[in-house]
């Protein structure tokens, strides 16, 4: 609970609160409080002319309730049954268990057996002796859970789920008033959704409990409320929260009831500027106004107070308590008693907010996104009351200015400056399925294992003020855990099993079979330089790759070496096939002006004397690995550096379904090449390069059909000159059929389709050159002679079986077959068998699905839920797949993608396989010429294989540009 709430000392006259004291304005709510309680048990009721009003009494409770403290009863933790309780929900007894509690700062783990009964953890410890006596076996549920880790259902922070819903829909987009920029009186809870299929598919990734804020357009949203994310029998949003304040349904408050918290979002900087089409000026002017307003009411409302409870009651005659419904809940933050969450990413919105929480006097809850706060710990210390907690992506950064400086090691540093922090998805922004994901990456990159599982339980269950019931494994607790298939920090951890109010959430969960290695904390690299540099550099460290000036370098403690031959990924070494005795050696590779010239088990393989001299550099990969460079596809990565700044990007290309196409770049017939527009060094890139993503392919930024052609080249080159910058010009021809709104229909883009594949099959069946001899007739006869792909952005099954159709009757004209892929693909898992027949390629963007529209409703979600992921199915079915990304930010995170595939897919599929997802496949589905054996970029990674959270990436070896890249 919020320490700063509860008083250590009461003094008799309210001191004056210092300017950013944290304790000043506490003490004198408490005076007045210690005063009041007072006054009530000895002033009498009587005016001085000797006459009690008719209300005196109602009216002193009123005022003694204005200076309640929220926070749980004493005997909150004596409940035998929660307010939540399910009747029926059998008692469940989870043996064998590793148990992160939470406690000792999320440092005890606990091995025994979890008790839950009526809702609530009755114990955790031994409760073997329950199977001999007590409860009757028929009633008690018994599960072995064979020592998996448990903990804390997980607790997200900050999401729009149930508001902003999935799949999106403009009948349900309620997360957002555009009537006023200070809307305090608005509840997020009046447009929560209890539809969205985010429910299910959050909690199968963990969630238990989510806070669930209204939009940023405003600078105050208004307020927020938390939910259990389970279904309830009643079917209503309201049996859905947790712990609501008393005035959601009117019901008037008892005075001597626990106080719940409440919570309001706020939001500065540019999504309120933007909105109201005004500055950061204006916002906190805004600000300002509304909490003059709330200032002036709480005054009336203590001047009036102040009087009754000294009787004065004659001056009072003429007055009514002073209130007004659209204030009272910003009155309510004055007094102390609301979370404020509020939306804040740069220093001056950081420092601004601080200075306004001084002039009024009310403690924040928490930043959110706050991509700067760790340029500026000391801002936030200065906060008027308990230091805010900060609420963050891991590696979710740079999609606008505001979050351009974005590191990577902010929930590091923020916490080594003694700062509390925490993981959100800001849901739908991120999948809030896989905020554990983000406490993994945020632990990755140095955040402390303890503060890394608290980030996502029992720190945001202490932020919002519910941690005397979620967030932690201890008797008393609410019974909401997850059972891991494997430690919650190891890339991919899933949910055996998800309780909430002690009911079992996955009806039959699908357990993937984890490595035993996967059980233990994963061990992770070492950033301190990096973090130094993100300081130093205030978010913006040089990142550009350094060329080793050696010829030769030798690695050494070589794991295992991977690389593309004859187009696909092979396992050229592993150590532990070499192993005869059992006892793990690991190799040896040189490499010669970047091309791997000689591997193997030890290094009489290489004749080393061969590589002596000034001119070599030993490097060891502590049991690493050699990979080969990965290929990113689906953001606009290249094209664009700031994804929220029009001015940062190539732009879009006209699309001539949705108007005319100016006739100077050639009128409708046009055809852009990507090549063209291409942005070099952006930091998206030079950080995917030092992630083992040494190239991507981009198509034309298009929002409508048309999309022009594809090109590939190096994410490490510092310009287009460079040699090896662009690797191949052109790759495949792009288009996109999807819904577009009303215009045009799905059926005219595919008519549009149509009539430039058989247009072109009839000149290629006719054998003669195309009657029109644009530049685009002859990539469609290109594409219908299988010389180049046609790339199709796409969806929907529906559109997906129209498009094999299509493609039949356009081959059987011709009797060539095209090279079709689909990216994008979420629901081709339905089509999975015909997709593999039709011998079409897929593309996932992104590799792990969701709903986010209509045409993307029909997911396949993959462990737990079923048994196959979308990427294991369709590779099933022998379907070449890639996997691609939307946003550029998580190019860096391609290795974590392919790496969790592989793991999802449960032994089905090979390392070599699972890499080939982001390479090998890649390339052959995007027309890009698989290159020849050899020259093919490598990476080497230290500690751990590429795809392994252990790893991290030390090089890139280039034999065709003849260097290796160092980091
Ligand atoms: C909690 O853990 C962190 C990281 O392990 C440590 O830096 C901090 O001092 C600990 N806090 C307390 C109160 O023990
Ligand atoms: C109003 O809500 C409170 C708490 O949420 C509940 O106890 C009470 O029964 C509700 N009253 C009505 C009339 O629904
Ligand atoms: C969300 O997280 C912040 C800490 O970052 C905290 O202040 C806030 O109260 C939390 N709210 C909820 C409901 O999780
Ligand atoms: C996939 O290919 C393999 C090997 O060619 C074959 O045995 C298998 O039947 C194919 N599977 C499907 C679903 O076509």
């Amino acid at each position: 609970m919020d320490k700063q709430s509860l008083p250590t000392v009461a003094r008799p006259v309210a001191p004056r609160p210092s300017r950013r004291g944290r304790f000043g304005a506490l003490a004198a709510l408490l005076a007045v409080f210690v005063c009041l309680q007072f006054l009530i048990s000895t002033t009498s009721f009587y005016t001085k002319t000797g006459h009690l009003p008719p209300h005196a009494e109602h009216i002193l409770e009123r005022c003694h309730a204005l200076y309640t403290e929220p926070g749980p009863s004493r005997h909150f933790h004596h409940r035998t049954v929660s307010d939540r309780f399910v009747p029926g929900t059998k008692p469940t007894l989870l043996r064998h268990a590793r148990i992160w509690t939470g406690e000792q700062n999320g440092t005890e783990v606990v091995t025994g057996d979890i008790y839950l009964n009526k809702g609530i953890i009755q114990g955790v410890g031994s409760f073997g002796n329950l199977l001999e006596d007590g409860l009757p076996p028929v009633e008690l549920e018994v599960i072995d859970v064979h020592g998996a880790w448990v903990t804390p259902g997980i607790v997200d922070n900050h999401s729009h789920l149930g508001d902003g819903p999935s799949p999106a829909l403009d009948g349900a987009v309620d997360d957002n008033s555009i009537h006023g920029i200070t809307q305090p009186w608005l509840r997020s809870l009046d447009g929560l959704n209890t539809h969205d299929d985010a429910y299910e598919l959050s909690i199968s990734g963990g969630v238990t409990t989510a806070l669930v804020l209204p939009g940023s357009a405003n600078a105050i949203g208004g307020q927020a409320f938390t939910i259990k994310l389970r279904k309830t029998l009643e079917r209503s949003p309201t049996s859905m929260l947790l712990e609501p304040p008393a005035d959601i349904n009117g019901t008037y408050r008892d005075p001597h009831a626990p106080l719940h918290w409440r919570q309001m979002k706020h939001a500065c900087g540019e999504n309120p500027s933007r909105v109201y089409d005004g500055t950061r000026m204006d916002t906190f002017w805004a600000f300002r106004k509304a909490y003059d307003t709330a200032r002036q009411l709480k005054e009336k409302q203590d001047a009036f107070c102040h009087k009754a409870h000294h009787g004065d009651w004659d001056s009072l005659q003429s007055q009514s308590f002073p209130e007004d419904l659209q204030w009272e809940a910003l009155v309510d933050v004055l007094r102390g008693r609301v979370k404020v969450q509020t939306h804040c990413y740069e220093a001056v919105d950081l420092d601004d907010l601080v200075r306004l929480s001084n002039e009024f006097e009310f403690p924040v809850a928490a930043v959110h996104h706050a991509h700067e706060a760790y340029l500026v710990p000391d801002v936030l210390k200065q906060a008027y009351g308990r230091t805010p907690a900060v609420a963050m992506f891991a590696t979710n950064a740079r999609y606008k200015r505001e979050a351009y400086r974005g590191s990577e090691f902010a929930p590091r540093i923020l916490a080594e400056n003694g700062l509390r922090v925490v993981m959100k998805s800001d849901h739908p922004v991120l999948d809030s399925r896989h905020l554990l994901y983000e406490a993994q990456q945020a632990y990755y990159y140095g955040l402390p294992e303890n503060l890394a599982i608290a980030a996502v339980t029992s720190t945001p269950a202490q932020v919002m003020g519910l941690d005397h019931r979620v967030g932690y494994i201890k008797q008393g607790w609410d019974a909401d855990l997850v059972i891991w298939d494997s430690h919650p920090l190891s890339l991919g951890a899933t949910p055996a099993q998800v309780y909430i109010d002690g009911i079992p959430q996955l009806d039959s969960p699908y357990v993937a079979n984890k490595h035993t290695a996967f059980q233990a904390t994963p061990k992770v690299p070492n950033f301190d330089r990096e973090k130094e540099l993100a300081i130093k550099f205030e978010g913006l460290p040089p990142l550009s790759p350094k060329k080793s000036d050696v010829e030769i370098v030798v690695f050494t403690n070589v794991g295992s070496i991977y690389a593309p031959l004859a187009g696909k990924v092979q396992e050229l070494y592993n150590n532990a096939a070499q192993s005869l005795t059992g006892d793990i050696e690991n190799g040896i590779a040189v490499v010669r002006n970047g091309s791997l010239e000689c591997y193997g088990q030890s290094e009489g393989i290489c004749p080393l004397d061969e590589f002596v001299g000034d001119r070599v550099q030993r490097i060891d990969l502590k049991g690493g690995s050699i990979a080969p460079g990965l290929l990113s596809y689906g953001s606009p990565l290249g094209l664009e550096d700031i994804q929220g700044e029009p001015s940062t990007w190539d732009g879009a290309i006209y699309d001539p379904l949705g108007g005319k196409v100016p006739s100077i770049v050639g009128g409708d017939d046009s055809v852009i090449r990507a090549v063209d527009g291409l942005q070099f060094a952006t930091r998206d890139a030079l950080l995917a390069y030092r992630a083992g993503v040494t190239k991507a392919i981009t198509a034309p930024t298009h929002y409508g059909f048309f999309g022009g052609l594809g090109t590939s080249f190096s994410l490490g080159a510092a310009h287009k000159l460079e040699f090896g910058a662009v690797l191949q010009e052109t790759t495949a021809l792009h288009v996109t059929v999807r819904h577009f709104g009303s215009k045009p229909s799905i059926s005219t883009q595919i008519a549009a389709l149509r009539r430039m594949l058989l247009t072109a099959a009839s000149s290629v069946a006719a054998d003669e050159a195309p009657l029109k001899s644009s530049e685009q007739a002859r990539l469609f006869v290109d594409v219908v002679k299988g010389d180049i792909p046609i790339v199709i952005e796409v969806y929907s099954a529906d559109i997906i079986a129209t498009l094999l159709l299509l493609k039949a009757e356009v081959e059987a004209q011709t009797g060539r077959s095209i090279k079709m892929t689909l990216s994008g693909a979420t629901e081709a898992h339905l089509l999975a068998k015909e997709i593999g027949e039709a011998g079409v390629g897929v593309i996932f963007v992104s590799s792990r699905p969701f709903p986010t529209t209509w045409e993307q409703k029909r997911v396949l979600p993959g462990p737990p839920l079923t048994k196959e992921s979308e990427i294991s199915l369709l590779l099933a079915n022998n379907v070449t797949v890639g996997i691609g990304i939307e946003e550029q930010w998580s190019a860096r995170n391609t290795r974590f993608d392919v790496g969790w595939a592989a793991l999802e897919a449960d032994g089905r599929i090979s390392k070599a396989q699972a890499l080939s997802l982001a390479s090998t496949n890649l390339e052959k589905l995007l027309g890009s010429k698989v290159e020849a054996a050899g020259l093919s970029d490598l990476v080497a990674t230290e500690g751990g294989d590429l795809l392994s959270m252990e790893a991290k990436v030390v090089g890139v070896l280039s034999a065709r540009r003849g260097v290796v890249d160092l980091f």
